[in-house]
């Protein structure tokens, strides 16, 4: 998979390096690109923001530079991802969904937002024709400063889905949200008692249907103190 970010915050994207995901850069599973959207400028203050048509507060960043950095980064294959609050509702879903494209492109604003006709023109049905795709994506209803927090989460829950991204892919088997409403049973390592708190005994039995009669028992319990 290839994976590109367009911010004007390139150094929000230096944890990407880190951990699984800058393994699975190593070995060759996934391609990342950062691009600096002020390098897309052309003007002498590398201007990517103005005031907003209708008047109101803060700034709305430029369709133009927008414009010429996705010209640029675009592929046929591409799923472009522009990050706002306004957007449709990540979830785990939406992950295993992304995690079968070829290329994402993470749109990261700032400030009020991009201007609405950039999500539009790339809408169009001769870039739908050559399978690109536009979503408009919220990690949560919340405001973030702007997409690059978002779009780490966003990297971060799609990757770990890849197939060689994680040691051991039975972790993926029986995890929280694996499937509707699922939320995992806890878990427990040594030692037997910490702090006076046992590990659940029938955790040491050895039975193991017991084991998973009360792990799905627990996995259950914790899904309706959830609603
Ligand atoms: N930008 C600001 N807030 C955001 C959110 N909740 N999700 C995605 N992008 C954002």
């Amino acid at each position: 998979m290839r994976i590109d970010a367009i911010t004007i915050f390139p150094e929000y994207f230096a944890p990407l390096q880190l951990s699984l995901i800058g393994k699975a850069q190593e070995r060759g599973i996934l391609e990342v690109k950062i691009y600096d959207l002020r390098d897309f400028t052309s003007d002498n203050h590398h201007t990517v923001d103005d005031t907003p048509y209708g008047g109101g507060a803060g700034m709305v960043m430029k369709p133009e530079v927008w414009g010429d950095a996705l010209d640029q980064v675009l592929t046929p294959d591409s799923d472009l991802i522009i990050l706002t609050p306004a957007g449709r509702r990540f979830d785990q879903r939406m992950a295993e969904e992304f995690a079968a494209s070829k290329h994402l492109i993470f749109a990261c604003g700032r400030y009020e937002g991009i201007d609405a006709r950039v999500g539009q023109y790339y809408s169009q049905e001769q870039f739908h024709s050559q399978s690109i795709r536009v979503h408009e994506v919220s990690i949560g209803d919340y405001v973030l400063g702007g997409g690059e927090v978002a779009s780490l989460v966003m990297i971060e829950a799609i990757t770990r889905l890849l197939p060689g991204v994680l040691g051991n892919p039975d972790s993926l088997v029986e995890e929280s949200h694996a499937h509707e409403g699922f939320l995992e049973y806890p878990n427990y390592t040594k030692p037997p008692i910490w702090r006076d708190i046992p590990v659940p005994e029938v955790l040491l039995s050895g039975n193991h249907a017991a084991i998973a009669k009360w792990r799905a028992d627990e996995a259950a319990r914790r899904a309706k103190n959830q609603l």
